[in-house]
């Protein structure tokens, strides 16, 4: 397949290119376009062949379900089953980076929902993806525009990187804003709410809106092998570097001791801003990656990704990264390093 990158810097100035690029979805192509999260790889929500590509261009198993981006929060009633709770979250939330799971109509087919009963709904504040959903004229189905295995992709660069030659057109819109993917809720039948996946839109925030918050027990650890999974991307490994991935908790001196003890000559540490000196002292050999200032979360959202990806082709025995803090924004961090780590994490 030859792929066309269709670079887009205005909704307005280029919105023949959009139209472009919703007409190859309308014909059951595939698109990757950018939202605030991360790149999305998206093909026509309704349609099953459609869908079905995404799975192959992606190599994701069948059995993890695909989120379906509408354009407005009200599109939701055409797809789903919504409730006062939906509408709620929508209000404060949508458009941005929220996923809800409600009850699906027999209009999504089964395919996109991996034949769960439920689906995912989320309107992207991002302007090109929602002008591309206007124009498409139908939802979008969209898993993060990766490989499977890869991290998702922040920048354009990333999903040339992965998709060229699977995907008819990739729309180049510059860096994702935020750099994770969205928080992803299910509203229970009792009117609960439960985090599936944490991100820009913390607990918090949710339980500024919604009474009963919980927190699924995959988000902070592993899941045992008999455990109910109640969102299947959650039990696949997401991204497994290809060095080993250790996260540390404790100070940077006695992280600096810990990993001159382990005397490994092709390391690369991840580290906030304020410690980069440090290390770069201590740990001449070491390659030192800048990961924001320690007090800054938005920050390293953003960066972990390209971080990852950019360590990823240099070939080191092991990336040392500090072990992020559970509150706010800290918890979508928190949640995917730990998974990058495959749970490693040692207290120095
Ligand atoms: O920010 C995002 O959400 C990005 C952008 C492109 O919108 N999309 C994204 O999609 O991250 P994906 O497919 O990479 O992750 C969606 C997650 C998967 O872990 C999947 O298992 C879960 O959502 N999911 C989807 N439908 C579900 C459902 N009906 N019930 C439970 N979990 C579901
Ligand atoms: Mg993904």
């Amino acid at each position: 397949m030859n792929t066309e990158v269709m670079k887009i810097s205005s909704v307005s100035e280029d919105i023949e290119k959009i139209r472009r690029a919703a007409d190859v979805i309308k014909k059951g192509g595939l698109v990757v376009f950018p939202t605030e999260t991360v790149y999305g790889l998206g093909a026509d929500a309704t349609n099953a062949e459609a869908v079905k590509s995404i799975f192959t261009a992606k190599g994701r198993p069948s059995d993890n379900p695909l989120i379906i981006h509408i354009a407005d929060p009200r599109d939701a009633e055409k797809y789903t089953v919504t409730n006062e709770l939906y509408y709620k979250l929508a209000e404060r939330f949508m458009p941005g980076p929220l996923t809800v799971i409600l009850e699906s109509k027999s209009c999504i087919p089964s395919v996109t929902r991996a034949s769960l009963p439920t689906v995912a709904v989320r309107c992207p504040e991002n302007a090109i993806a929602r002008s591309l959903i206007t124009e498409a004229g139908v939802p979008i189905a969209a898993p993060s525009a990766n490989l499977s295995g890869t991290p998702s992709p922040t920048s354009a660069a990333h999903v040339i990187d992965d998709m060229t030659d699977r995907v008819d057109v990739i729309i180049d819109g510059g860096d994702c804003d935020f750099g994770l993917e969205s928080t992803i809720v299910k509203i229970e039948n009792d009117g609960s709410l439960t985090l599936l996946r944490p991100g820009k839109i913390t607990v918090d925030d949710l339980c500024a809106v919604a009474e009963n918050v919980s927190i699924a027990d995959a988000v902070l650890d592993k899941i045992a092998k008999d455990a109910p999974v109640l969102s299947p991307g959650m039990k696949y490994r997401h991204y497994a570097p290809s060095a080993p991935l250790e996260l540390i908790d404790g100070d940077p001196k006695s992280a600096a001791d810990y990993i001159l003890k382990n005397n490994i000559s092709r390391i690369a540490i991840i580290s906030y801003d304020e410690d980069v000196a440090f290390f770069r002292e201590k740990v001449q050999h070491a390659a030192i990656y800048s990961f924001g200032s320690r007090f800054d979360e938005t920050e390293q959202a953003h960066l972990l990704f390209s971080l990852l990806r950019l360590a990823d082709k240099e070939n080191y025995e092991k990336i040392y990264a500090p072990l992020p803090g559970k509150s706010g924004v800290g918890l979508a961090l928190f949640n995917r390093m730990i998974r990058a780590a495959a749970y490693t994490i040692v207290k120095v």
